[in-house]
C-alpha cells in the first residue's frame, strides 16, 4: 500500500507540475487534480492493480464520469485514434487502464475502456476514425456505410473512408436523404456537419469538394481511390453516414457530379482544387436532372484559366433536343440558359506550360426557374439609327448593388438561349429580347449616348434632340436613367434648350413634381460642378456651359415607361461663352422662380462666374429679392461680386462684394442680369446664393409714363452719339468686356490685359457710363475678329430670346471699388492708377424705383446727372 501511495503522490505531483503549466484562461474546476469535489480524478485509485478497475468504474460512476469501452473487430480493419486538439496544452488527460495519457490508439481487434480526467472532454479532444478499404486485394464492402464503432465519447469526430481502388473502375458515393451543397474554401456548414472528397489518382490527391447536407448533389462518381471524410460535431445525433458505395464502369474522367434540381432552386459548384488549379489536361463532368417542364441556366461567376501548350480549356454541354452536341463554349463566353430538362456539362484542361502553368478554375451556378409566362415574347428594340449609344437593362440597384446569388433570378435575353443578369445593347443593331423574370419592375434601363463636337464648324447650327428614343420607352422597363455625354474641346461650348417646356431648378423651395428630372454636371478637366437638378415645367429656357456636360436625366417616382411623357431638351454647339454658366429665365408671370448657384452642396468653385439673363414682360414688373443677407463667405484671393443691372439704356448697376450686405427686395422694370462671381474662398467658406423673382402687373402712372417717354427720347439721342463717337475711339485698344473676375477659365484671345489702360488714353470713366450694349458688340467686332461670336451677344432685348447675351453686361461698375493694398489680390486688371470714383447716379428716367438700400455706387455727385457728362465726355472727343 505504502509503494501504492507513493506513486499517487508522484502521479498527483506530475499532474501539478502540469496543471502549472496551464494558461489563465483555464476554468479551475476542470483541473481533475484541483481537489474539487466534481473532479472525475482520484489521483490514488491506480494504487492497488487488482482492486483498480472494480474501484475506478465506482468511482468514475459516482463522480458521474463516464467511461467507454470501445471494442474493434478485427475485419472492420477500422482504427480509433482519440487525441488532443492540436494546438491545446494538456489540462485533460486519457485514463485508461493505470495509465494517464493524452492520445489514445485503438487498433483493429482491441478492446478498451478508458475515461477522461475531465468532465467536458470535447473541448479537447477530437476523435478521428479510420477505416480503410481495400478493393484491390481484397472483398469491397458497397452498400450502406455505416458509423462504426458504437459507443464512441461525444467528442468533435471524423470519420475516414479510405478506399483503394482500381483505376479500371469507377466508384459511385451515393447520398441518401439530404443531397450535398459544395461550399466555398473557408465557408462552414450551419450544422457543421461537413463531408470532404478526395480522389486519389497515381498516388496524387485531389479535393474533388467540401460539402455540407442539404443540397442537391446526389451522386458522386470517381475514377479509383478515393478518401471520403465525414466531420461531426461533438453534440450532433447523427448515427448514419448518409451515402452508400457502389462500384461502377469506369467513368473514364476525373469524376461525375450529379445534382438533382427539383424546385425553383439554384445551385453552386466549384472546379476540383478550386481555388487552386484543376489538375492539368483532367476532364469531368456536371450531370443536372431538372425536370422537363422547368428551365436551366449557367452563370460562370468565377473562372481563370491556365496556359494551356496543347489543347483549349473549354466547357462542352450536351444539352436535350439541341442540334449540335456537344455544344462548346469558352469559358468566357456567355453560357448558355433557359434549357428546358436535364443536361451535362464537362470541363475540359489542357496540356500546360511546365514553366507557368496558370490556374483553371471555375465556380459557376446554376438556376432552375419555372419557364415564364413571358419567355416567348420579344420585344424589339431597334438601335440601327441610334448612334454613340449603349443602353444596359439590368436589376434595380445596380451596378452598386451586385445581385447575389441567392438573389430570384431576372434575366434578359438576347436569343432564347442567351440570357444574363445584365444586358448591354450597342446601337447601329436591331435586337429582339425577351426576359426571363417573375417581376420585370425589378428591371431597369441604364441608357448612355455620347454627342461630340471637336471642330464647331461641323457642328455650330446643327440641333441635337436630347429625348430619350421610342425604342427605349416603349419597353416594359422602367427607365432609369438616360446620360447625355456632350464632348467638346476647350473653344467650343453647349447650350441647351427647352422652348416650350422650360425648365425648373430644383431647390429646396421648389420641388420637382414630375415623373423625370435633369441633373446636369460640367466636368472641367479638373474640377466636377454640379450645374444643378431641374426638371420640366418652369422658366429656364435656355442654358450655356462650358466644359465636357453630362446631362442625366432620372426617373423619379413611378417612372418614365409612358411614351407620352412630353420631352424636350435640345442642345447644340456653340462658340466659347465667357461664364461657366448663363441662364436665361423667361418666367411665367405668376410665378415666383427661385433660382440658385451651381455646385449647391460644395459652393461655386472659385473664380467661376455664372450669369443670368431675366426677361421681364413688357406689361410687368419683376421683383427680385436674395435668400439671405450676406453672400457668406470669405475671399483668401480675389473678390466676390454680384452685378445686377438691368437691360436698358441708363440703367444703373447694383454692385455688391462678398464683404457687403445684399441688395434688398427690388423691382426690376426691364430685362435684367444677375452676375455672380467667385473668388478663391477661404476654407470653410463657400458661395451659395439663392435669390427669387416675382412679378406684378405694371401699376398705370401717368407720371411715370411721361417721363419713360421723355427719357426714352433722350437716351437714344445719346446712344447714337456715343455710339458714334465711341466706334472711332475704340479702334486704338482692347475691347472691353465684362469686367466681373476675369477669371482663369477665360482664355478668348484679346482679353487678356483688358483694363491695362495708360492714364493718357484713359477712358474708363467713359465706360463706366455707357450702356448700350450695341456699341460694344461693334467694337468687339472690329478690335478682334476671334471674339466674333460675341457680337450678338451685347445686343440689347429684342425680341426672341435666342440671341442674348450670355455673359454679365460690359460695364465697368468697378470704378468704385477701393483697391487694397495688396493689389495683386484683386483678380480685375484694375491696375491702372485711375482712382476716379464713378458713379451710376442716373436720375431714375421714369421709372419708379423703390430701392430702398440706398445704393451705396450712388455716393458720387448725384447731383450732376451723369448722363450729361457722358455726353460732354463723348462730344469733347
Ligand atoms: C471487451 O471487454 C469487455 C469488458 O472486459 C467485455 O465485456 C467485452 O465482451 C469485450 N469485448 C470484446 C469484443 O472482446
Ligand atoms: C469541435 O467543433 C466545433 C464546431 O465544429 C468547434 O467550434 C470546436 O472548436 C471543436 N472542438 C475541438 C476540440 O476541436
Ligand atoms: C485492412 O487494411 C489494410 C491496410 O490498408 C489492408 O491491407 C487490408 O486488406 C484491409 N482489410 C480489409 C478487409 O479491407
Ligand atoms: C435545407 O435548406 C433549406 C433552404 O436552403 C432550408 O429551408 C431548410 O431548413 C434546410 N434544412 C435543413 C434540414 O437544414
Ligand atoms: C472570385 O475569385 C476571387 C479571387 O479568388 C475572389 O476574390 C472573389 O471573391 C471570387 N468571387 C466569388 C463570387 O466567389
Ligand atoms: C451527357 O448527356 C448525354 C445526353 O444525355 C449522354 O449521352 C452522355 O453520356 C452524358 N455524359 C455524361 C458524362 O454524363
Ligand atoms: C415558348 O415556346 C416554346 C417553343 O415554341 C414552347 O415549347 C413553350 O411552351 C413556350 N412557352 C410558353 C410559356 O408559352
Ligand atoms: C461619339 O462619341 C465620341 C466620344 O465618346 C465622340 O468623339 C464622337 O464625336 C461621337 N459621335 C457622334 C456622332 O456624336
Ligand atoms: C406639379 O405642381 C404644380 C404646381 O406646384 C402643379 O400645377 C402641377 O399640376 C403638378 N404636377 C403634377 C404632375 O403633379
Ligand atoms: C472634353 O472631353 C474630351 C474627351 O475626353 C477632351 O478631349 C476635351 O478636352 C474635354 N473638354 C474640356 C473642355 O474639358
Amino acid at each position: 500500500m505504502a509503494a501504492g501511495r507513493a506513486l499517487a503522490a508522484l502521479l498527483a505531483a506530475l499532474l501539478a507540475a502540469s496543471a502549472q503549466r496551464e494558461g489563465p484562461g483555464q476554468k479551475s474546476s476542470e483541473y481533475v487534480w484541483s481537489g474539487s469535489p466534481l473532479s472525475c480524478d482520484q489521483g490514488g485509485i491506480s494504487d492497488c492493480p487488482g482492486l483498480f478497475l472494480e474501484l475506478w468504474v465506482k468511482l468514475s460512476a459516482a463522480h458521474h464520469c463516464p467511461f467507454f469501452t470501445i471494442s474493434l473487430h478485427k475485419a472492420d480493419n477500422t482504427t480509433v485514434m482519440i487525441k488532443l486538439r492540436p494546438g491545446l496544452s494538456p489540462s485533460c488527460r486519457i485514463h485508461v487502464k493505470n495509465v494517464i495519457r493524452s492520445e489514445l490508439k485503438i487498433k483493429p481487434g482491441e478492446n478498451v475502456t478508458f475515461t477522461f480526467t475531465c468532465r467536458t472532454p470535447e473541448k479537447y479532444f477530437i476523435a478521428e476514425i479510420q477505416k480503410n478499404i481495400d478493393c484491390i486485394s481484397g472483398l469491397c464492402p458497397f452498400g450502406d456505410v455505416h458509423l462504426y464503432p458504437p459507443g464512441l465519447p461525444r467528442l468533435n469526430r471524423t470519420y475516414i473512408w479510405d478506399v483503394k481502388a482500381s483505376t479500371k473502375a469507377g466508384l459511385e458515393l451515393k447520398f441518401s436523404t439530404s443531397w450535398l451543397r459544395q461550399i466555398e474554401p473557408g465557408e462552414t456548414c450551419p450544422d457543421s456537419i461537413s463531408y470532404n472528397i478526395n480522389s486519389c489518382i497515381d498516388k496524387a490527391t485531389v479535393n474533388i469538394g467540401t460539402f455540407c447536407r442539404n443540397g442537391s448533389v446526389s451522386r458522386v462518381k470517381l475514377l479509383g481511390g478515393v478518401v471520403m471524410s465525414l466531420h461531426l460535431p461533438w453534440h450532433s445525433p447523427l448515427t448514419t453516414s448518409g451515402f452508400n458505395i457502389a462500384n461502377r464502369a469506369s467513368i473514364k474522367r476525373l469524376c461525375i457530379i450529379e445534382s438533382i434540381l427539383k424546385a425553383e432552386s439554384s445551385i453552386t459548384l466549384m472546379s476540383p482544387n478550386y481555388p487552386l488549379g484543376f489538375p492539368e489536361d483532367e476532364l469531368m463532368t456536371w450531370q443536372f436532372v431538372i425536370p422537363p417542364n422547368m428551365r436551366a441556366s449557367v452563370f460562370f461567376h468565377n473562372y481563370s484559366l491556365s496556359n494551356c501548350e496543347r489543347k483549349e480549356e473549354r466547357v462542352e454541354y450536351y444539352i436535350p433536343g439541341s442540334p449540335s452536341n456537344p455544344e462548346v463554349f469558352k469559358l468566357s463566353d456567355s453560357q448558355p440558359a433557359n434549357i428546358a430538362g436535364s443536361f451535362n456539362m464537362s470541363l475540359q484542361g489542357c496540356d500546360q506550360d511546365a514553366q507557368n502553368p496558370g490556374v483553371l478554375r471555375l465556380l459557376f451556378q446554376v438556376v432552375v426557374q419555372h419557364p415564364q409566362v413571358d419567355e416567348n415574347v420579344t420585344h424589339l428594340v431597334d438601335l440601327s439609327k441610334e448612334t454613340n449609344m449603349t443602353v444596359t437593362i439590368h436589376l434595380e440597384g445596380w451596378p452598386s448593388h451586385v445581385p447575389l446569388m441567392s438573389d430570384p433570378v431576372c434575366l434578359i435575353c438576347k436569343d432564347p438561349r442567351t440570357c444574363d443578369r445584365v444586358l448591354t445593347l450597342t446601337s447601329g443593331a436591331v435586337y429582339r429580347i425577351s426576359f426571363l423574370c417573375k417581376d420585370l419592375s425589378r428591371l431597369r434601363i441604364t441608357a448612355e449616348k455620347g454627342i461630340g463636337c471637336m471642330d464647331i464648324r461641323w457642328c455650330q447650327g446643327k440641333i441635337y434632340s436630347l429625348s430619350v428614343p421610342k425604342t427605349i420607352t416603349q419597353l416594359p422597363i422602367q427607365l432609369h436613367k438616360f446620360i447625355w455625354k456632350l464632348l467638346a474641346t476647350d473653344l467650343i461650348n453647349v447650350e441647351i434648350t427647352s422652348p416650350f417646356l422650360k425648365l425648373q431648378q430644383r431647390v429646396s423651395e421648389q420641388r420637382c413634381n414630375t415623373s423625370y428630372s435633369y441633373r446636369i454636371v460640367s466636368a472641367a478637366p479638373e474640377t466636377k460642378m454640379n450645374v444643378g437638378v431641374f426638371c420640366p415645367g418652369g422658366s429656364i429656357e435656355k442654358i450655356q456651359m462650358r466644359n465636357n456636360i453630362t446631362i442625366s436625366l432620372e426617373t423619379l417616382g413611378k417612372g418614365f415607361t409612358n411614351e407620352s411623357i412630353p420631352q424636350d431638351l435640345q442642345m447644340s454647339f456653340v462658340p466659347h461663352i465667357k461664364d461657366e454658366c448663363t441662364f436665361t429665365v423667361s418666367p411665367n408671370p405668376k410665378a415666383k422662380v427661385y433660382l440658385q448657384t451651381p455646385n449647391e452642396r460644395y459652393g461655386l468653385p472659385p473664380y467661376v462666374s455664372v450669369s443670368w439673363f431675366i426677361v421681364v414682360p413688357s406689361k410687368q414688373t419683376a421683383r427680385l429679392g436674395f435668400s439671405k443677407d450676406r453672400m457668406g463667405l470669405a475671399c483668401e484671393t480675389g473678390r466676390a461680386y454680384i452685378n445686377i443691372k438691368e437691360e436698358t439704356p441708363g440703367a444703373e448697376e447694383i454692385v455688391r462684394r462678398e464683404d457687403e450686405l445684399l441688395p434688398q427686395p427690388r423691382n426690376m422694370h426691364h430685362n435684367f442680369w444677375v452676375n455672380v462671381s467667385n473668388c478663391k474662398p477661404m476654407d470653410k467658406t463657400q458661395l451659395t446664393l439663392q435669390f427669387w423673382v416675382t412679378f406684378a402687373d405694371k401699376k398705370i402712372d401717368l407720371g411715370i409714363i411721361l417721363a419713360v417717354v421723355a427719357g426714352a427720347g433722350v437716351l437714344t439721342a445719346i446712344g447714337l452719339t456715343v455710339y458714334c463717337v465711341k466706334k472711332k475711339k475704340k479702334k486704338t485698344q482692347n475691347p472691353m468686356v465684362g469686367v466681373y473676375n476675369a477669371n482663369v477659365n477665360t482664355q478668348v484671345p484679346g482679353k487678356k490685359g483688358l483694363f491695362r489702360k495708360g492714364r493718357q488714353n484713359n477712358e474708363s470713366h467713359v465706360y463706366a457710363v455707357i450702356d448700350d450694349a450695341v456699341v460694344y458688340g461693334h467694337l468687339l467686332k472690329e478690335s478682334n475678329g476671334s471674339v466674333a461670336p460675341e457680337v450678338d451677344v451685347y445686343r440689347p432685348f429684342d425680341g426672341p430670346i435666342g440671341s442674348l447675351p450670355p455673359s454679365p453686361p460690359p460695364f465697368s461698375f468697378r470704378k468704385d471699388i477701393k483697391r487694397s493694398s495688396n493689389t495683386e489680390e484683386e483678380p480685375l486688371p484694375l491696375t491702372d492708377t485711375d482712382q476716379d470714383t464713378y458713379t451710376f447716379a442716373h436720375q431714375k428716367l421714369g421709372q419708379s424705383e423703390d430701392n430702398g438700400d440706398a445704393n451705396k455706387k450712388n455716393k458720387g455727385d448725384t447731383s450732376v446727372p451723369l448722363l450729361e457728362k457722358k455726353e460732354q465726355d463723348g462730344l469733347v472727343e
